[in-house]
């Protein structure tokens, strides 16, 4: 089931916490430790996703703050951090980190030296590595019909037909961009593409399926070689495994999903959309070798009309489990099918509608609430890979903010690890006050979004309840560029004793 818009939303409470004391930590599932891969063990089944804080250069680069952030998620020991989404092209990307290019591999390497020094040497280190296509932002439409619309003799040939009058066919470029300007919507609607619509609508959006494009067209050709190399860079950089970003709004979900209609092989038949995934998982296999650890993260639901649900996400977890991979990280939604059309000079973002949702539910939810609503999308991958003979270790995320819940998921065999992306953004040290027996004094996460709605228009990622401990004039604390908010989470030690 997923949110209808025209479901009513209630708002949720929290679900009530449990704290376990410290020997019951200790003997729990949730605090024991995992082999993944064939040589690497986490120490507990913890696991921190991939999220992206947006504290890299311009240009990709590691920063100060990218190594305070992660230094600060170590040091609450979780058994698995993933580091956020990493560009493998080496391309201007905004601030989002790359690993594109030899020259990021210092700066990765200080973060994987940070978190190995910060964690006491606990936690493993993997790093998400991704391929988007272009997103340009919604347009002006001055600068959409001045510009960017090429005008074609189709649309000249529409205006003709739309306006009974043959001299469109013959006008001038400049004529044609003058008056569809000032045209009415139901013009506009009737000269120009879906596609072009949408670019005016919304801003230009690349498909894995415009096989008009060359560069879209060499996809498979060149995405295992470029895959590979950012895997040696992050083994080179002392990365403890690389996780192939195939989830949400970007390339390689693209290929997985049922809208992906390419004909080369490719797209089509479930066999050919999961072909370009499984090459490029065995070309990152050959380059960094059996031993080193290479996770999917991928969705279990597309959570959009027309895309893949949990019978294809199974059908894929099989065959990335039969492939080798080292484990499968299970998502859902995120998509840009569905988004809300963004202000102009704004870029569409692709967790605002309900595939978004879904991908980071709230607590102003249907009647199911927000709390583990993605864990029997894992739970059926599980039950899939295991009967097809594998062991591969299965990782879930979404709504989960308690001792409780985790337990319960790997009590029922729902999944192997058990991820929390906001609960540890709101309190990176939980895991260890869980450990060592102070639960009472997690700082629990209010699922509200104030974080997501940073990251949409890509600033400085931070953590609302952060600010509770914020003196105006302390001048020790780090800010965000705006000056006002907490960088980092007001630091924890255990208390001593009485
Ligand atoms: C600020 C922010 C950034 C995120 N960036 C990524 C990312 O880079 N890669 C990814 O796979 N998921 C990303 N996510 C999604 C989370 O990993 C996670 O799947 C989602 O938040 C649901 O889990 P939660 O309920 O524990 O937060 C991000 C989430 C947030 C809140
Ligand atoms: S900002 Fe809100 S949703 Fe995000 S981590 Fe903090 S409490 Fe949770």
């Amino acid at each position: 089931m997923t949110l209808s818009t025209t479901q009513t939303r209630v708002r949720h409470p929290l679900p009530p916490a449990r704290w376990p004391t410290r020997e019951e930590a200790a003997r729990s599932r949730w605090f024991s430790p995992i082999a993944l891969g064939r040589r690497l063990a986490a120490e507990e089944r913890t696991w921190v996703p991939a999220m992206v804080p947006w504290r890299a250069t311009e240009d990709g680069f590691v920063t100060p703050e990218v190594l305070d952030w992660y230094a600060r998620f170590a040091e609450g020991q979780p058994g698995v951090l993933v580091v956020e989404a990493t560009g493998i092209r080496d391309i201007p990307s905004g601030p989002l980190l790359r690993i594109g290019d030899d020259r990021f591999i210092p700066g990765l390497r200080k973060l994987v030296e940070i978190v190995r020094a910060r964690s006491g040497g606990r936690t493993r280190l993997f790093i998400q590595v991704l391929d988007f296509l272009t997103v340009r932002r919604r347009p002006e439409p001055e600068k959409f019909f001045g510009r960017y619309l090429e005008i074609t003799d189709a649309v000249r040939g529409q205006l003709a037909l739309w306006l009974d009058d043959k001299r469109w066919r013959e006008a001038s470029e400049a004529g044609v961009r003058e008056f569809l300007l000032t045209a009415d919507r139901v013009t506009l609607e009737t000269v120009l593409t879906d596609r072009e619509l949408e670019a005016l609508d919304y801003g230009y959006r690349e498909r894995v399926w415009d096989m008009h494009l060359p560069r879209i067209r060499a996809l498979p050709q060149v995405l295992p070689g470029l895959f590979a190399e950012a895997a040696r860079r992050a083994k080179d950089a002392g990365f403890d495994g690389v996780e192939l970003h195939y989830a949400h709004a970007y390339t390689m979900a693209s290929f997985l999903s049922r809208l992906n209609t390419r004909t080369d092989g490719y797209g089509g038949s479930l066999e050919h959309r999961v072909r370009l995934p499984l090459e490029v998982l065995a070309a990152v296999r050959e380059r960094v070798g059996a031993e080193y650890v290479v996770g999917i993260r991928y969705l279990g639901d597309e959570v959009i009309e027309g895309g893949s649900r949990i019978e294809e996400a199974v059908g894929y977890g099989v065959r990335f489990a039969a492939a080798g991979v080292d484990y499968l990280s299970v998502s859902k939604g995120g998509r840009f099918e569905d988004a809300k059309q963004p202000k102009i000079g704004e870029a569409v973002y692709p967790y605002t509608g309900e595939s978004g949702y879904e991908c980071m539910p709230t607590v102003l939810s249907d009647a199911r609430g927000p709390f583990g609503r993605n864990v029997p999308l894992a739970a059926a991958i599980r039950r899939a890979v295991r009967e097809a003979g594998h062991a591969t270790p299965v990782v879930t995320s979404g709504g989960i903010g308690t001792f409780e819940q985790a337990e319960g998921i790997l009590e029922r065999g729902e999944a192997d690890c058990v991820a929390a992306a906001r609960q540890t953004l709101a309190d990176p040290d939980w895991f260890r006050k869980i450990r060592l027996g102070y639960g009472h004094l997690v700082r629990r996460c209010e699922f509200t979004n104030y974080c997501e709605g940073l990251d949409q228009r890509h600033k400085q990622v931070t953590c609302k309840l952060w600010d509770r401990k914020l003196e105006p004039g302390d001048a020790s604390v780090k800010r965000a560029s705006d000056g006002k908010r907490r960088l980092t989470p007001p630091v924890w030690s255990p208390p001593a004793p009485a």
